[in-house]
């Protein structure tokens, strides 16, 4: 479990992602890591105690509440302890280092939390940060379903401001990763009918606004 190979990704790669983003606001990835870098993932996060699971909560700090009607997933937060997820650390760290060359930006930090979806949850609409209120600007989310059919649910929907009508799906696909700022896209999790796991991530900027 422990000293997973690095992940073997070229600059371009990173390149790309920052051109995208800064064109369209966001990227849908689909064959980012190989497949066997994922396969890790998902037995070594599978290994991870029920117990460290706890409901997702909404809000910020102190006024964070668990409110099952808006969202309804468990989540366990990574930390650089859990030596199986170096790699992916790694990955995120050239990435922070990546979009702070191209956007001339200071992300400083990356949290990250595996996600569990069970059967019949979902996470209604919402933005992940307000602009000026929120440290975070950057979200990143990597699916980690190897079986996901049409009919599962669980799709991510991505909105423009207060459109009713996504302009992306995206399927919650063993290796599709998805990259957004933070505060452009309202977007939700359907109703899921199977398990669905994720690894969702923020980068965070110090602006003196007190972390979330
Ligand atoms: C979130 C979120 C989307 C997804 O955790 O804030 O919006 O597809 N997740 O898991
Ligand atoms: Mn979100």
């Amino acid at each position: 479990m422990n000293n997973r190979p690095a992940i073997d990704i070229t600059q371009d790669i990173f390149d790309h992602i920052c051109e995208t983003i800064a064109d369209k606001g966001y990227i849908v990835l689909h064959n980012l890591f190989p497949i066997a870098v994922l396969n890790n993932l998902v037995d070594d996060l599978s290994q991870i105690n029920t117990s460290a699971f706890k409901p997702a909560a909404i809000g910020r700090q102190k006024n964070q509440q668990v409110v099952e009607t808006i969202r309804s997933d468990k989540i366990c937060w990574l930390d650089n302890t859990m030596t199986f997820a170096a790699p992916y650390f790694d990955w995120s760290e050239r990435l922070r280092l990546a979009i702070n060359r191209y956007f001339f930006l200071g992300l400083f930090d990356y949290e990250t939390m595996f996600a569990h979806y069970e059967p019949g949850t979902f996470y209604k609409r919402h933005v992940d940060a307000f602009k000026g209120q929120s440290n975070r600007k950057l979200t990143t989310i990597l699916y980690l379903n190897k079986e996901w059919q049409q009919g599962d649910g669980g799709e991510l929907l991505m909105y423009r401001h207060d459109e009713a009508m996504p302009f992306e799906t995206v399927e919650p696909r063993l290796g599709t990763m998805v990259v957004f700022l933070s505060e452009l896209f309202p977007h939700e999790v359907s109703l899921s009918n199977k398990d669905r796991y994720s690894l969702t991530g923020w980068y965070r900027i110090n602006e003196g606004i007190p972390l979330d």
